[in-house]
């Protein structure tokens, strides 16, 4: 790990010389519900806007895949630099971790995902991506966009930080368990909570959603290869038809949810793949299936991942095929449920509804999808909410993953505003008494 000692060492003794003296209780109510509402109007400073929309079309121009994150882990380390920020590299090959603020308790981390999706962008624009057959439609670019605007804003603030803002720049969300790579590579260590956000097509702008507890289903995938015997598809006596017993595995495999699943516990099992056979009269030797699975909860996800296996070899036996099963965890591990503090529910809807106004806070239902941040917040406490960028004037953003995929620029201050606020004004309300009492500094970083 390359730490940056000269940059942290100028970093401390200037905060040494700088110490915040505001206590918990000498800031009024008032005060702390204006930290956002300044926050917002910070970030939507034009030049603060330019640079972040700057940053963000750059990204998108190169988009890169999970742990090939190289360029866009440069241009985020060349901006902490030009901003003073110092920070661990590499973290999982090309991650990062940013620090402000005095480098002792309370650690408070913001995280952005870096990684892009490989599919052709269909949108043309200025600012299409370059990179054929890779695409940022998830909005990771945008992401990383937001958090460098918190950087910014609370690099401004430093002085005034009561412990430290941890910085995520993690790469390979979309499957590749980084945020997983990243804890193993001690990331959390010394981290109190974390706090993560998607953009929405869905949502108005300005506005936010999310949950408290489980938020986003655990997830996944399964790859089983069925063998018979090949053979002429006139004479099926010689054969044993690994079409047949697939087919019939599919049909059993669905009656897990159906038929073993508590109707009000959601659950999916979605076969996907199905190739095998290349002709008409050909019986092939084998057949390959693939698909995902979902639950909320690890007693559900761990019983389905134990059917999933019996089924398959189960129901072929039934028609003499042997199977093989293969969760492919190397490349795509579990990812557990994103559940959110039902604590840092209640912190957050205080400091988005200062921010945005408390009609422009929406409870959503669970999704289905998977999210990376869960194993960041199945180790410590963490939030996940959704930010809105859905304005009748800019048409239509597309959906998430798909090529037509647009961010709205207008929402980059409202995300960056929402990191920085979150972060400080956890710290504020969270100093551990007896440093404070002692006004002792850490140099835990
Ligand atoms: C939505 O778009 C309109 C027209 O471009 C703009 O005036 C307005 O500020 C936008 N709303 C937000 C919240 O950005």
């Amino acid at each position: 790990m390359v730490f940056c000692r000269w940059v942290s060492l100028i970093f401390l003794l200037h905060l040494f010389g700088a110490l915040p003296t505001l206590s918990n209780s000498s800031l009024t109510t008032k005060e702390l519900a204006d930290i956002p509402v300044n926050f917002l109007t910070d970030a939507k400073r034009p030049e603060l806007v330019d640079w972040m929309v700057g940053i963000r079309r750059k990204i998108h121009e190169n988009p890169e895949l999970g742990y090939e994150e190289f360029e866009t882990s440069k241009l985020i380390r060349d901006e902490l630099d030009k901003m003073g920020i110092p920070y661990k590299y590499p973290v999982a090959v090309t991650g990062i971790i940013g620090y402000i603020g005095t480098g002792g308790p309370p650690f408070v981390a913001i995280r952005a995902d870096m990684d892009a999706l490989a599919m052709q962008e269909s949108v043309e624009w200025e600012h299409k991506s370059k990179v054929p057959g890779k695409m940022h439609a998830c909005g990771h670019d945008a992401h990383v966009a937001m958090l460098l605007g918190a950087a910014k804003i609370l690099q401004e603030y430093r002085d005034n930080l009561q412990g430290t803002v941890v910085l995520f720049f993690q790469p390979a969300e979309e499957g590749g368990g980084g945020a997983q790579n990243m804890i193993e590579a001690g990331a959390l260590q010394n981290v109190d909570v974390i706090f993560g956000l998607h953009v929405s097509t869905d949502l108005p702008i300005g506005s936010v959603a999310s949950r408290p507890g489980p938020t986003m289903a655990g997830s996944g995938f399964f790859e089983a290869v069925i063998s018979g015997k090949g053979g002429h598809a006139a004479i099926p006596q010689h054969t044993i038809d690994p079409i047949l017993a697939a087919s019939n595995v599919i049909v059993s495999l669905q009656h897990l949810v159906s038929r073993e699943a508590d109707p009000l516990d959601s659950q999916v099992v979605t076969v996907a793949k199905f190739q095998g056979g290349g002709a008409f009269n050909v019986i092939p030797d084998a057949v390959t299936i693939g698909g995902t699975f979902r639950a909320f909860s690890k007693e559900s996800f761990t019983q389905l991942r134990q059917r999933i296996e019996e089924v398959i070899t189960g129901q072929a036996a039934v028609q003499r095929c042997s199977a093989s099963v293969d969760f492919l965890t190397d490349t795509k591990p579990f990812f557990p449920v994103t559940v959110n503090s039902k604590d840092l529910h209640e912190y957050f809807q205080n400091v988005a509804g200062d921010m945005l106004g408390v009609h422009n806070l929406k409870v959503m239902p669970p999704l289905m999808g998977s999210e990376d941040f869960a194993f960041f917040s199945e180790v410590i406490p963490g939030y996940f909410f959704f930010l809105g960028m859905k304005n009748e004037s800019s048409g239509s953003l597309g959906h998430p993953h798909s090529p037509y995929f647009r961010i709205n620029e207008d929402a980059l201050p409202y995300g960056a505003a929402l990191h920085a606020s979150l972060a400080t004004r956890y710290l504020v309300e969270h100093q551990p008494k007896s440093q404070l009492a002692e006004g002792k500094v850490h140099d835990e970083l």
